[in-house]
């Protein structure tokens, strides 16, 4: 088969991976790709960007794409997979309408309460004057959500009520998030760790992959700004055998029931993002698409054909495919640029790559790029170094040593992934 993935970040370089060792795969195209996607075998990368949707059609059609992939969430929201299937063509990933589990958080939020999905306490605005009235009347400060997408970056947690005022005002009044903060959230701030459950869905059925925690502050022992995730780990020992069950009973089959019963089945990827409080595990958030980093570890533990396992969600067999986990683990380091989250130096050569690989470690690249020839820091966080092991403790190391093979100037990486398990 031909494939076409769309995305050019780190998870999408482990997704390529996983495609490229497919027997289905005959040539993958990846649009627009990395360094690392471009130098796998039988992979091309494809100057197209994600969000230019006539194109990637257009490209499909033209190179005979027997099946599309989407990475990262904007094309999901933005209806990439309607315009597929209304081109005839074969699209792994949720529909508009059901990717707005993560693309309106008002959406996903009224959905769960009429669902009794467990999620935390919320109020939906768009007049800052009710917000107001409605924070005035709570004990304690509320979580702020923007309800559109906002790159990540939409979720406030502020200490005090006064907080959580300035925050309302910027964003329903200040425009902090454009259009995707005309409506906030106004929610109960929960309490307890967090876990990704990520599954495959067929629009009637769940498989779900490893379960995985991510770093998502910049330092050690979770301090520090927030990041698009400084590093993961599968499968989470929070995650027994009788938590994921209750997962799968309290949240996965509901969502994918309450989807169907709407006229929206819900097929790709589905990730909840929970905590794991004393009255059981909440949703937090829903996402339409793999997590990055938490794909850098996932993937490389399952054991069977992925490409697979999408043709059985997209046909509705997805009960009947045979995907496993295997018994190891996986910790993957992201190493940064220095200045990350905020500015940071690009074009800085990077080294080391095939030590890393020599230590058994896989190597994804995120934001690196080919300049003259060399490999260069081309994004803040730069490449994803990934292990597994038989224990958790043992991929640490073996990732740890990878790391450590990895040079440019300034490279950061968290010393303490996977260590608090
Ligand atoms: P989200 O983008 O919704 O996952 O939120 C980003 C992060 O904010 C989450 O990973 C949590 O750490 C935190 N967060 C979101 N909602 C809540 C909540 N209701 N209570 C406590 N923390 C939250
Ligand atoms: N790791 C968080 C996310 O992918 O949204």
């Amino acid at each position: 088969m031909n494939i076409l993935l769309i995305g050019g970040g780190g998870r999408e370089h482990a997704l390529a991976w996983a495609i490229s060792r497919s027997p289905h795969t005959t040539r993958l195209y990846v649009a627009p790709g990395n360094s690392g996607t471009e130098r796998l075998p039988t992979s091309t990368n494809v100057d197209l960007a994600v969000h230019d949707l006539d194109g990637l059609v257009d490209f499909a059609r033209r190179a005979a794409i027997d099946l599309t992939v989407v990475g990262p969430e904007a094309p999901l929201v933005a209806g990439v997979v309607d315009r597929f299937h209304a081109a005839g063509l074969r699209i792994f990933g949720p529909s508009a309408a059901a990717a707005q589990l993560e693309g309106s958080k008002a959406f996903s939020k009224a959905f769960m309460l009429r669902h009794d999905i467990p999620t935390a306490q919320a109020a939906i605005f768009d007049d800052f004057d009710a917000a107001m009235r409605y924070l005035r009347g709570l004990d304690d400060a509320p979580v702020i959500k923007a309800s559109g997408l906002a790159a990540g970056k939409g979720v406030i947690l502020p200490d005090t009520k006064e907080g959580a005022a300035a925050a309302i005002q910027e964003i329903l009044l200040g425009g902090r998030f454009g259009a995707a903060g005309n409506t906030v959230l106004l929610e109960e701030r929960l309490q307890g760790p967090e876990l990704s459950v990520l599954a495959l869905c067929d629009g009637t059925h769940a498989r779900i992959l490893p379960p995985a925690q991510d770093h998502k502050r910049l330092l050690d022992g979770d301090r520090g700004p927030n990041t698009g995730g400084m590093g993961a780990f599968a499968p989470s020992p929070l995650a027994t055998p009788a938590l994921l069950a209750e997962i799968e009973a309290t949240i996965l089959r509901p969502t994918l029931a309450g989807m169907a019963a709407a006229g929206t089945p819900y097929v790709g990827v589905l990730y909840a993002g929970l905590m794991l409080t004393a009255q059981g595990p909440k949703v937090l958030e829903y996402n339409c698409r793999f997590g990055d980093p938490e794909t850098q570890a996932i993937v490389p533990l399952l054991q069977g054909d992925l490409v697979e396992a999408m043709l059985a969600c997209i046909e509705g067999r997805l009960d009947k495919a045979t995907l496993h986990s295997g018994d190891q683990a996986a910790v993957t380091v992201v190493i940064a640029a220095p200045g990350y989250p905020d500015d940071y130096e690009t074009g800085v050569e990077i080294r080391g790559i095939e030590e890393a690989e020599a230590h058994g470690c896989l190597v994804f690249h995120a934001g690196a790029k080919i300049k003259d020839g060399r490999l260069v820091t081309a994004g803040g966080r730069v490449l994803a170094v990934t292990a597994l092991g038989d224990t958790l403790a043992a991929a640490r190391a073996q990732a740890y040593r990878g790391a450590a093979a990895i040079r440019f100037n300034g490279a950061y990486y968290r010393r303490d992934i996977a260590a608090a398990v």
